[in-house]
């Protein structure tokens, strides 16, 4: 029989619609990762795998999963997988573009604001009981309004959020491997070399994927660059950053804050210094977490399956 197995619990609604189809086996938890040694004995007689970032895809993976046919990650991103490996052993790989843009430029766009107008520690200062009269400067921040606003990527995610900075009036620099005529058209974003980007915006904003290219794009020499009252956000991954330069250029002041919802490790150790600092924001990788939006993501997901299940083309396909 056809077993498709699932590395997260999802709602039933979708379980149920691959049951037409095969056997599912579906780790019960939604919070807990399945252990390695259960998920490679598991994949061992699996057609189909819907995983998430939390699953390594290498050779140990692929070379005993003889029946596998796809693997389907309910993500946008894919760093988590060996294309070279997959391609070799015949398994096709599906993201979940498209649906999830619009969701995590927004998350962005919270951590941008957040930073900017200080929300996390302004907050805490209140339930902290410290609030004894109004300022003139207390939290004073930053505005987003007119600002100079540089956004590394411009795929859909970094286009979303282009367009939400229209609002603002904000003058948008973008910096990709290649040029994207139609934002440029559509958005009236500005393309720059990677050096101007970070060294003239006032906010600085990481949406690209994880590649050989951008892994510890933003180190030392990149935050040195950057104005000294800049905010860096990151929704991409988080080793596109070297997060101990970070750290540094947060604490030394040479630049004023930052906002991230992806890192290096995660979850993240508690006695990380990020977590130490008040200009920092970390939220738990959450960009693409709306319920409409995980809906649709574990709907494409579904539908990938049941296209390879039933031999047709996947819905979408990463493209190697
Ligand atoms: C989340 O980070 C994703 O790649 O969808």
């Amino acid at each position: 029989m056809t077993k498709v197995l699932i590395t997260r619990k999802i709602p039933d609604r979708f379980v149920n619609d691959l049951e037409q189809f095969a056997e599912v086996e579906m780790w019960p938890h939604d919070l807990t990762p399945m252990p390695r040694d259960q998920f490679l004995a598991s994949i061992k007689d699996a057609t189909a795998c819907i995983t998430t970032l939390s699953e390594t895809i290498d050779e140990t993976v692929l070379s005993q999963a003889p029946h596998l046919k796809v693997i389907v990650n309910m993500a946008v991103g894919y760093d988590n997988i060996n294309l070279e490996l997959t391609r070799t052993h015949n398994v096709v790989v599906t993201n979940t573009p498209h649906v999830l843009s619009e969701t995590t430029a927004e998350l962005g766009f919270s951590l941008m604001l957040a930073v900017a107008r200080r929300i996390v520690e302004a907050e805490k200062y209140v339930k902290d009981g410290k609030w004894q009269s109004w300022g003139p400067y207390l939290f004073a921040g930053k505005d987003v309004f007119q600002s100079k606003v540089g956004i590394f990527g411009m795929g859909e995610i970094g286009q979303a959020f282009a367009r939400r900075l229209q609002g603002f009036h904000s003058d948008v620099l973008y910096h990709n491997r290649s040029r994207n005529l139609k934002a440029e058209k559509t958005l009236g974003v500005h393309y720059t070399d990677f050096d101007t980007l970070i060294s003239e915006s006032d906010f600085v904003i990481c949406t690209a994927p994880l590649t050989q290219e951008t892994e510890r794009r933003f180190n030392k020499d990149v935050f040195k660059k950057m104005k000294r009252d800049a905010i860096f956000i990151n929704i991409g991954r988080g080793p596109i950053v070297v997060e101990k330069d970070l750290v540094e250029a947060l604490k030394q002041g040479e630049i004023l804050g930052a906002g991230l919802d992806v890192v290096t490790e995660e979850p993240i150790d508690m006695n990380h210094e990020f977590l130490k600092l008040d200009n920092v924001v970390v939220v738990p990788h959450i960009g693409s977490a709306t319920v409409v939006t995980r809906n649709r993501m574990i709907q494409c997901c579904v539908e990938n399956v049941k296209a390879i299940l039933n031999d047709k083309p996947p819905k979408t396909p990463v493209e190697l």
